[in-house]
């Protein structure tokens, strides 16, 4: 299997697809007497994420129009970006193509694409091709630089147009127009794939073999980004701390870069593998005052057998050596995981190992999973699966505990006045407000009417501001606004 770079000559194809697919688009728009539209469906993780900006990026391009609705709203090209990790992938995807069946035979003019990770699993793209012939394209989750001219191809052909690859593919961002969800946040990834073979895990089946962006490119692109006034850089990579650029350039490297532009209130990565996170990371987190002082780092298990099993190079100790570490060289700082429950073969005590853990390392959060087999992977193909009622059982003790200990996180910043990056107005549209601590804790926070802020614009979003906390919640804390804090 190889690693193929994106080159000037895949730009130039890019570039004309989606000028031919613009005249097409515009001359079907004035058949239509509308303005068209599109809807790109993301599941799963911030890769995704940034993988869906950039195929919102590329629609608009075409002159389309992106959809205003929910998730399931009709549009003229639908693209679904599927996620094989998160629970119930597969429902989501078949019974939303299901959903949208009766649009495609009402408007043979409509377009169904799917990406992402499970049309890397075989067994998904046969399904499409079996059952859900009105899918028009299904493209490579590790190639959306060819996304344009697949597309293109598919309306030419105007039958269903599969395109899986075998080798690993890496276009750099500046390939693409990139449509940001956030104006104050930026994804950045900054390589792709992972080469750990975790025994549970589909990832390195889907996104391939580790392969790193350009170092340079990389700080061009942040350059870029500071001067157009993003105030929140998130780094991205499956396994961040393996960046290997060019002329030996590490994720330390990358890291100082981009907390030099002062422009960025905030520097946040995402995920780090205890076997790769280096000392200089965690020196960096505790000295630089924009890089975010949250770390999260998967324990997975607290088991040392069942994190042989899992592959996991690390044993519960040497977790708990690292975990100390960045608690003592990043004050005040948040340390967050994910935790797996029911692999194969766990015991109970191997449980009780992974609940001691827990209790030493006292997250400030948690990811808690039920296992769950995918095929492909070697977990899948063990003999000592555990019964689901001892996996839901063990999962309720696992998050009462992790519950627990995230309470106690967010209480012991009751009474503190911190500093919050304001994301907008929250979830319960009530005129609170939601933001982020350096810490990642979330913040809900109302403005009192005397300071005179008009909490009506959006203006508010990716501006700093001072906020007493008041009260803990289980997953957030509630506050009162004090002061904005000057640009
Ligand atoms: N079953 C349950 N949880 C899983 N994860 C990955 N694969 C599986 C699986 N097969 C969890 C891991 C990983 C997180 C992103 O998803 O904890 O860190
Ligand atoms: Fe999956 Fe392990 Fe790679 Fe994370 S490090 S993506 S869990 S194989």
């Amino acid at each position: 299997m190889a690693i193929i770079k994106a080159t000037e000559n895949d730009k130039q194809e890019f570039d004309s697809a989606i000028n031919e697919l613009k005249e097409y688009f515009s001359s079907l728009a004035v058949r239509k007497g509308r303005p068209l539209t599109y809807n790109v469906l993301t599941y799963g993780c911030q890769l995704n994420e940034s993988d869906s900006e950039k195929l919102s990026g590329m629609l608009s391009s075409m002159g389309l129009i992106q959809s205003e609705g929910g998730e399931l709203d009709a549009a003229d090209v639908i693209a679904f970006n599927t996620c094989s990790i998160r629970e119930n992938a597969d429902r989501h995807l078949f019974g939303n193509l299901g959903v949208f069946k009766a649009l495609k035979k009402n408007d043979r003019d409509v377009i169904i694409a799917v990406g992402g990770c499970m049309m890397k699993v075989p067994e998904n793209v046969d399904r499409i091709k079996k059952s859900y012939p009105y899918v028009d394209l299904v493209f490579d989750p590790q190639q959306i630089h060819k996304f344009p001219v697949l597309l293109r191809d598919a309306i030419r052909k105007d039958k269903q147009l599969v395109n899986i690859a075998a080798d690993d593919y890496i276009a750099e961002d500046s390939f693409f127009p990139i449509d940001r969800k956030r104006k104050f946040r930026a994804l950045v990834p900054i390589m792709y794939g992972c080469n750990n073979f975790c025994t549970y895990c589909i990832v390195p089946y889907a996104r391939g073999r580790e392969r790193s962006r350009s170092f340079d490119e990389i700080v061009r692109e942040l350059s870029d980004l500071a001067a157009n006034g993003y105030k929140e850089i998130m780094l991205l990579g499956q396994n961040v701390n393996s960046y290997k650029g060019e002329d030996g350039k590490t994720f330390a490297d990358i890291l100082r870069a981009a907390s030099d532009f002062k422009e960025f209130s905030r520097v946040r990565f995402m995920s780090s593998h205890p076997k790769d996170l280096s000392d200089e990371v965690i020196d960096i987190m505790g000295t630089r005052p924009n890089v975010e002082k949250h770390l999260h780092l998967a324990m997975q298990s607290g088991s040392d057998k069942v994190l042989k099993e899992m592959n996991r190079p690390y044993t519960i100790d040497r977790f708990l050596e690292i975990s100390e570490k960045f608690r003592t060289k990043v004050e005040g700082g948040s340390l967050t995981t994910d935790i797996i429950v029911g692999f194969p073969g766990e015991t109970e005590e191997d449980f009780q190992a992974t609940l001691d853990a827990v209790n030493k390392a006292k997250f400030d959060a948690a990811f808690t999973f039920q296992y769950s087999a995918r095929p492909g992977t070697k977990a899948a193909a063990f003999e000592n699966q555990i019964p689901q009622d001892v996996v839901t059982e063990r999962f309720g003790r696992l998050t009462e505990l992790t519950n627990k200990y995230s309470e106690e996180s967010n209480k012991n910043l009751v009474g503190k006045t911190l500093e919050v990056l304001i994301e907008g107005i929250s979830k319960a549209g009530d005129m609170t407000f939601s933001g982020r601590t350096i810490t990642n804790h979330l913040v809900n926070f109302t403005i009192p009417e005397e300071l005179g802020i008009d909490p009506g614009d959006d203006f508010l979003e990716g501006k700093l501001c001072e906020v007493r906390i008041d009260r803990a919640r289980p997953y957030s804390v509630d506050g009162v606004l004090v002061s904005m804090k000057g640009e």
